[in-house]
């Protein structure tokens, strides 16, 4: 099998490849500088070269704030560059897994979202990321959308932020009022092989089990590294954002539980073993 990741040299991209690496498949790694999804052309002359039989989709504009302002950009990464994708791909019977995020709802209620509940996202990123789902449903009927949420792995993320502040800062505030689920990139791309080899298409969440809030989350990596810090919880008005924040974004993997079943670790667990 050929599998083509995009947006390689990121987080969830280095986790795939590693996972893939003791696997029989021949992998074809891309980021912008190999093939800038955004560009249609290139993206269908790669597809009839390469002819991957299933492409990942780990490329995006992550940076949710900056995509407040940088609205252009963030509909042809997360939208047009997925669109490109999902049409290249279904031209040559390819498979295709798009991943997705708890931003796609508002998170205004205290209920464990599943994949049958009606996204409303608020921001620029949520909203380029479900037209990017919604090209990719169109367009190619063999598909895997995955949505996760608070994501970590080999790269920038929430974990190093908190660490590297904890170097040069004696107290460190933390938003106590938005809930969610830590997600190791190990746990999301153990889902994702699997479903690929299952042949399970349509639409999942996958997250770590359990919830906690910004702040929780602090306060379990200082715990785990034993740093010494003044941890300080305030409000989501205390520390305003350009890009709203759901309050409440806790994704049920329902669909994992209903079919191939949920291999996901609590987030301590997980946690547990990413800074160990
Ligand atoms: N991180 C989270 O907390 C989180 C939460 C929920 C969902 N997700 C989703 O999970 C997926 C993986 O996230 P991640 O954290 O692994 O992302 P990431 O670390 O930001 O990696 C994204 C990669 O895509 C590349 N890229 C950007 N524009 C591209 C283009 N036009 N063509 C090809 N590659 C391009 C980036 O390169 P540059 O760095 O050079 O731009 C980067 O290497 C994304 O779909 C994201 O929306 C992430």
């Amino acid at each position: 099998m050929r599998v083509l990741i995009t947006g390689t040299n990121g987080q969830l991209g280095r986790e795939l490849t590693r996972q893939y690496a003791d696997k029989d498949v021949k992998l074809l790694l891309t980021d912008v500088n190999e093939l800038d999804i955004t560009n249609v052309d290139n993206v269908f002359n790669y597809f009839n070269n390469e002819k991957p039989d299933v492409v990942i989709n780990c490329a995006a504009h992550t940076a949710v704030d900056k995509c407040e302002t940088d609205i252009e950009n963030a509909y042809k990464i997360n939208t047009i560059g997925t669109k490109n994708l999902s049409a290249a791909a279904y031209s040559i019977g390819a498979e295709i897994v798009q991943v997705s995020t708890d931003y796609v709802f508002d998170g205004t209620i205290n209920k464990e979202l599943t994949e049958f509940d009606t996204p409303n996202p608020q921001t620029v990123y949520g909203k380029t990321k479900l037209e990017g789902e919604n090209f990719v449903k169109t367009l190619n009927p063999k598909h895997y959308i995955v949505r996760t949420a608070w994501l970590y792995g080999d790269g920038n993320n929430f974990v190093r932020t908190m660490l590297n502040l904890s170097k040069n800062n004696k107290t460190i505030t933390v938003v106590n009022d938005q809930f969610g689920s830590p997600t190791s990139t190990v746990d999301l791309a153990k889902v994702i092989i699997n479903l690929i080899e299952n042949k399970n298409y349509g639409l999942f969440h996958c997250t770590c089990k359990g919830k906690c809030s910004w702040y929780d989350f602090a306060k379990e990596i200082f715990k785990l590294k034993n740093v010494d810090v003044n941890l300080t919880p305030c409000t989501t008005e205390e520390f305003p954002r350009p890009a709203k924040r759901p309050n409440y974004s806790v994704l049920k993997n329902y669909m994992l539980e209903l079919t191939t079943g949920d291999t996901t670790r609590t987030w301590q667990e997980a946690l547990k073993e990413y800074l160990s």
